[in-house]
């Protein structure tokens, strides 16, 4: 039935992926004090545990240790086939806009997924071993993606090449850009290092007192952080300190996400106690830890989140942009939609990478 008219309600989805092989899916209740989460599908569809997990405005996609990303189709509330490309486990998966879907794996390869047809459209060797984490710049127009070869690469998302390469300490199993876009940060065990886009280097690191598994911005200064213990920790990455902590679930929290009411953030973290949680956090100066506003027991041991929010899908430019070649190009196609450049000092040029056609897999 719908919604009576007047009250806000958000649609709203939790999607959790689990050891057990399922992907669970709840829908959220808003419109009351205490948020209830109804169970609306379970997916199970993989033959290992789930390893990750995104969604699109339509599309649920879930990547497993079997090797294969399963689709779920959320308008049409039915299974969407399989892609079939990588030879190792997925690691890591993200929407652009409605159109494409990057996914990278053990294998090495990230591949560039167009959601009309589910072909692919492009298969990078992206690192010399495993790809641990991608991250998708709000322009849609370059990835950064960190791998167990000990380098932080950028692609351009535009023409499929590498753009730079930067070699790092240590193996970053987290990249992610801020919301603005005019930072990042690479996590490696329990180390946040925060870079900043124009100068291309380190502006700051943060240590966790465990390894971090998982982080989300709250805001462009603003990190949750969740790691190997039942304490969620929220970070300033402008100042470098820890101003808020809680104490989220009775075991590891192993994926952290969230997003924006009107006036507040809910953060939702899973965890391996098997609860899926939200957290009603306002975002100011003095920061107070969250209240929970609604928890499921989804009775698996969790492993990865995503919110499915139909109506805050950021649509990012699905105009053909110019080809960039260049650090200068790339850099300047960027600062059309964001006031940000990149430094050409700071990084190495890579020119022997071009883009792969394979003819293997596809959707089904
Ligand atoms: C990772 O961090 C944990 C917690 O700080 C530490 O005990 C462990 O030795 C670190 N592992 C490596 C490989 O650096
Ligand atoms: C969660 O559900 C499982 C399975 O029904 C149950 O064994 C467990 O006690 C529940 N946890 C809590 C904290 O209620």
């Amino acid at each position: 039935s719908l919604a009576v008219a007047g009250s806000m309600a958000a649609v709203l989805e939790l999607i959790a992926g689990s050891y057990e092989q399922i992907a669970f899916g709840y829908r959220i209740k808003t419109d009351e004090t205490e948020w209830t989460a109804k169970a609306d599908f379970t997916h199970h569809a993989h033959t290992a545990s789930i390893s990750a997990v995104a969604a699109s405005e339509r599309f649920v996609v879930t990547g497993s240790k079997d090797e294969t990303i399963q689709l779920y189709d959320m308008k049409k509330r039915t299974e969407h086939g399989a892609l079939l490309h990588h030879d190792g486990s997925i690691t890591c998966l993200e929407f652009y806009g409605s159109s494409n879907l990057l996914s990278g794996a053990e294998d090495g390869l990230l591949c560039v997924w167009s959601t009309k047809k589910w072909e692919c459209l492009k298969s990078i060797k992206a690192h010399k071993g495993h790809v641990t984490s991608l991250s998708i710049h709000p322009s849609g127009k370059l990835a950064l993606s960190v791998g167990t070869d000990k380098t932080l690469r950028t692609w351009n998302l535009i023409n499929g090449r590498s753009a730079f390469i930067k070699n790092i300490k240590q193996n970053a199993h987290i990249v992610k850009w801020s919301p603005d876009g005019d930072k990042y940060v690479a996590v490696a065990n329990d180390t946040m290092s925060i870079y900043n886009l124009e100068t291309a280097s380190v502006t700051g690191t943060v240590t966790n007192p465990k390894r971090i598994s998982s982080i989300k911005f709250l805001s462009n200064s603003i990190v949750a952080v969740a790691g190997d213990d039942e304490i969620v920790r929220l970070c300033d990455i402008e100042t470098q300190k820890w101003v808020c902590e809680f104490k989220a679930h009775e075991t590891r929290v192993k994926a952290v996400d969230s997003f924006h009411m009107e006036d507040y953030c809910v953060v939702v973290t899973a965890s391996n106690d098997g609860f899926i949680k939200m957290w009603k956090l306002h975002l100011k100066e003095e920061l107070e830890p969250p209240t929970l506003l609604g928890e499921v027991n989804t009775t698996a041991r969790l492993t990865c989140l995503a919110v499915w929010k139909p109506s805050s899908v950021q649509q990012t430019a699905e105009e053909p942009a110019a080809e960039a070649t260049t650090s200068e190009e790339v850099a300047r196609e960027l600062s059309k939609t964001k006031r940000v450049r990149i430094s050409a000092e700071e990084v190495v040029l890579e020119d022997e990478s071009k883009p792969k056609k394979k003819k293997k897999g596809g959707g089904k």
